[in-house]
C-alpha cells in the first residue's frame, strides 16, 4: 500500500518543532509502526542515578554572653532519621528521538535514610520529613506515590530523527529551573535558649539548605542527545538570618554577610542566583534552523 503524506503537521505539545513529513511507503508487512506522539511524550520509569542518600541537616547556635564579650558558635546536625534524607530520581524521555517531546519533570527526590521517627532531645518539632507521618515509631509516606506508567517503549530505529547538521557538542540544555515537587527546605536554624535549656526553631535563612533544580536536553526532540546532568543542588532561601543567629551560612561556597552597594544593606552575597546561575550554555544553534530540521524522516 502507498501512503502519500506531504506537508507541515505539527507535533502535540511542541509548538516549536515543525517537521515535513517525507513521502514514505508502507512495507507490505508491517513492521512496528512509528510511535503516536501522544500529548504528554512516552516517560521512561523512574531510576536512581546514585546509590548515595544525601543527608538532610539543620544547624544549632548558641550565643553566649561572658565577660562584656559576645561568642556564637554554629553546628551543623545530620537528620538521620525521619526519612530526612534526599535521593534524586530521573527519566528519559524516550519519544524524544521520534520528535515528540515529553511533559512533566524530569527529575524528583524521594525520601530515603532512616525511617525512624526523629527524637533528638534538644531539637524539638523535627519527627518526620515532609511528606511523612508518624506511624508509631515510624515515618510512613502519608499519601501513596502515583503508580508507574506500564507502557513499554518500542521505538522503530526508522522513525528516529537524523538532523541534517551536526548536532552541537554535548547538546542543548534548558535553563535550569526550579520544582514545584522540591522546595527549599524549610528547616529551621535552632537558637539555643538558657531559659529553657533546649534549642528552638528560629528561622529557615542564610542560604542554609540546598534545593533541587533541572534543566531539559532542548535538542533531544531534534535528534540530538545531550551529555550532563539534567539536575543540580543549589542553594537556596538567602534571606539573611536575624540577629543574634550568624546572617549567612558561609560554611562552604563562600557566600557571606557582605555589603550590597546598590541596596546599601547587608546581604548574603553572592546570591545563590548569582553564584549559580539559570541560564543554559548550551544553546542549540540550530533550534530554527529550517535547513537543518525540516525533512526530518519520519516513518
Ligand atoms: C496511534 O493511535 C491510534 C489511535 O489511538 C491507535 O489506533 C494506534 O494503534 C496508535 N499507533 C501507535 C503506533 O501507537
Ligand atoms: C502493570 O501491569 C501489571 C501486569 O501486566 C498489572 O498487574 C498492573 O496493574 C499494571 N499497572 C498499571 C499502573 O497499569
Ligand atoms: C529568659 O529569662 C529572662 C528572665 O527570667 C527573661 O527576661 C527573658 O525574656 C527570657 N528569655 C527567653 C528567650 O525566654
Ligand atoms: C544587590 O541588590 C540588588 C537589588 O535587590 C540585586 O539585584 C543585586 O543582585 C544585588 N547585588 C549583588 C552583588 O548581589
Ligand atoms: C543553517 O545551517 C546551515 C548549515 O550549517 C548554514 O549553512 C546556514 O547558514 C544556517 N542558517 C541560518 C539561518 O542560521
Amino acid at each position: 500500500m502507498m501512503l502519500f503524506l506531504l506537508g507541515v503537521f505539527s507535533i502535540a505539545g511542541c509548538a516549536s518543532v515543525t517537521v515535513d513529513k517525507a513521502r514514505t511507503t508502507t512495507p507490505t508487512t508491517p513492521t512496528t509502526p512509528c510511535g503516536n506522539c501522544t500529548a504528554d511524550g512516552l516517560w521512561s520509569l523512574w531510576e536512581f542515578t546514585s546509590t548515595q542518600c544525601i543527608t538532610s541537616w539543620t544547624w544549632t547556635e548558641k550565643t553566649t554572653y561572658v565577660n562584656g564579650k559576645w561568642s556564637h558558635t554554629r553546628t551543623k546536625v545530620l537528620l538521620n532519621c525521619g526519612m530526612y534524607g534526599r535521593q534524586p530520581q530521573i527519566r528519559t524521555c524516550l519519544s524524544n528521538p521520534l520528535g515528540c517531546p515529553c511533559k512533566g519533570d524530569v527529575v524528583r527526590q524521594v525520601g530515603c535514610g532512616s525511617a525512624t521517627v526523629c527524637s533528638i532531645k534538644e531539637l524539638p518539632g523535627i519527627d518526620c520529613a515532609p511528606g511523612y507521618v508518624k506511624s508509631g515509631s515510624i515515618c510512613v509516606q502519608s499519601s501513596p506515590p502515583p503508580p508507574e506508567s506500564n507502557i513499554t517503549a518500542e521505538i522503530n530505529e526508522r522513525c528516529v530523527l537524523k538532523p541534517n547538521c551536526a548536532c552541537p557538542k554535548g547538546g542543548a540544555w534548558s535553563d535550569y529551573e526550579w520544582l514545584e515537587s522540591a522546595p527549599c527546605p524549610t528547616i529551621p536554624t535552632y537558637l539555643y535558649s538558657q531559659n529553657a535549656s533546649l534549642y528552638k526553631p528560629y528561622e529557615a535563612c542564610g542560604a542554609c539548605q540546598q534545593q533541587l533544580q533541572q534543566r531539559f536536553c532542548v535538542s533531544a526532540v531534534r535528534g540530538c542527545p545531550c551529555t550532563g546532568s539534567p539536575y543540580r543542588l543549589m542553594r537556596c532561601n538567602p534571606t539573611m538570618c536575624t540577629f543574634p543567629l550568624f546572617r549567612c551560612c558561609n560554611d562552604i561556597d563562600n557566600i557571606k554577610q557582605q555589603v550590597n552597594y546598590s541596596t546599601k544593606r547587608y546581604e548574603c552575597l553572592p546570591t545563590p542566583i548569582d553564584k549559580w546561575s539559570l541560564v543554559s550554555t548550551q544553546t542549540d544553534p540550530y533550534a530554527s534552523n529550517s535547513t537543518c530540521f525540516k525533512d526530518l524522516q519520519i516513518g
